[in-house]
């Protein structure tokens, strides 16, 4: 397998320090001017630099990193926007939380709109920033011509082609790329585990395969990843799921499909069941198929638990704690990114759904940084896991 190309220091230094970009940062509207500030960061939230995240993940040998929205960042050279700031002190990894998936990327069933990732890649490489591809291929978020569009007829070549058009575009310029994302649900009863969802009504279960075969086509840089959640735990549901994932893996090896890492979402609720012995033994199964694996979309959820904002810090503190202790130890987990990087924008405050709406109508604390850009208490327990994993450093190919 391929070690991860972790960026050293001075990669970083030389990224940051680059003064100019060429054309393609000048088509997505980006100045050069960011490697420069900001100069008033808060007191509050210097954990910048060797304090960072990212710092501490390096040197265990992991990358850290968040999901973003590229709209938000604000790329004006003076600009001391504690959300960019944020971003690009703590993360050495990025992954847009919709702005590559198709609904974002097909305005219509001819035409990509690339805007905003080409933003998001620019942004990226000003800040020596690697880049997670989210998703290629799902059963949700898919543009509202979809299904009108789609027939059993063209959805094999509309798969191909967007994954051709979108993995091809960015090839080279990608850590991972989601391929597949939630393709398995153990409640629609079928043997082999798999949803019930668009594309497998169009193309039959071969659309898995097939989907990481055109991805490795077009990126043969990208480590190609199944991503899933609910599979984190050891209630009966979770075990099973993450039986059928497994499954599923083992299946798409046997046949000599391209996939090399698994992103294990990590949507965990503060007063829930914790991870286990199951999650540690499927890590070291796929590890014996020489995968690497990818906390991909980690938060943690408050819905259910009563209390004040202290009582929710320090419950979600203990969360993040417990499972990063339980995970980064085993060798093959490579990337920890959470679901944003603060309380000031986290899908748990955005939906308002039964398991998202506090009934003392709270907003959620599930991140890093809290709504002003102060570290919370799970900065810290990030951090602290970061450092105890520390002499296990993941420099060997698994
Ligand atoms: C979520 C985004 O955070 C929301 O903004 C959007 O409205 C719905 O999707 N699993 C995934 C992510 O793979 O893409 C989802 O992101 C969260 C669950």
């Amino acid at each position: 397998m391929r070690v991860p190309s972790q960026l050293t220091r001075r990669e970083f230094a030389r990224a940051a320090a680059m003064s100019s970009l060429g054309a393609g940062l000048a088509i997505a509207g980006i100045s050069s001017g960011w490697a420069r500030k900001p100069k008033n960061t808060p007191e509050k939230s210097r954990v910048d630099g060797p304090l960072s995240l990212k710092t501490h993940a390096a040197a265990a040998g992991l990358l850290a990193g968040c999901a973003v929205v590229p709209e938000l960042f604000d790329l004006t050279p003076a600009s001391n926007d504690p959300y960019t700031h944020t971003v690009a002190q703590q993360a050495s990894i990025l992954v847009a939380e919709n702005a590559m998936k198709w609904s974002s990327l097909r305005p219509s069933p001819t035409t990509y709109e690339f805007s905003n990732v080409d933003r998001l890649f620019g942004f990226a490489q000003l800040n020596g920033q690697q880049i997670r591809g989210h998703n290629l291929c799902w059963h949700e978020q898919l543009p509202a011509w979809f299904a009108s569009t789609a027939t059993k007829e063209n959805a094999h070549s509309l798969l191909t082609q967007h994954i051709f058009n979108v993995a091809g575009r960015y090839a080279g310029r990608v850590h991972s790329w989601d391929v597949v994302n939630e393709a398995i649900h153990v409640p629609d009863g079928r043997s082999d585990g798999l949803r019930k969802s668009p594309w497998l009504g169009l193309i039959g279960p071969e659309y898995v395969e097939i989907a990481f075969a055109t991805a490795a086509q077009a990126d043969s840089k990208a480590r190609l990843t199944y991503n899933d959640y609910d599979i984190e735990l050891d209630t009966p549901e979770q075990s099973a799921k993450r039986g059928q994932v497994l499954m599923l893996i083992r299946r798409l090896h046997a046949r000599g499909i391209p996939i090399h890492a698994v992103g294990i979402q990590s949507h965990l609720q503060a007063n829930g069941p914790r991870a286990g012995a199951g999650l540690q033994s499927f890590i070291r199964d796929v590890a014996t198929l020489g995968l690497e694996v990818y906390i991909t979309e980690l938060d943690i959820n408050t819905h259910a638990l009563p209390g004040s904002p202290e009582v929710q810090d320090s419950a979600v503190a203990d969360v993040y704690r417990q499972y990063l202790g339980l995970l980064l130890p085993e060798p093959n987990v490579r990337a920890v990114l959470t679901w944003g990087i603060s309380d000031a924008h986290t899908w748990l405050n955005q939906s308002k759904q039964l398991w998202t709406v506090r009934p003392d109508g709270a907003r959620q604390r599930p991140l890093p940084f809290d709504e002003n850009y102060t570290p919370t208490a799970a900065f810290f327990a990030m951090r602290d896991a970061f450092d105890a994993g520390r002499h296990l450093v993941k420099s060997s190919a698994i």
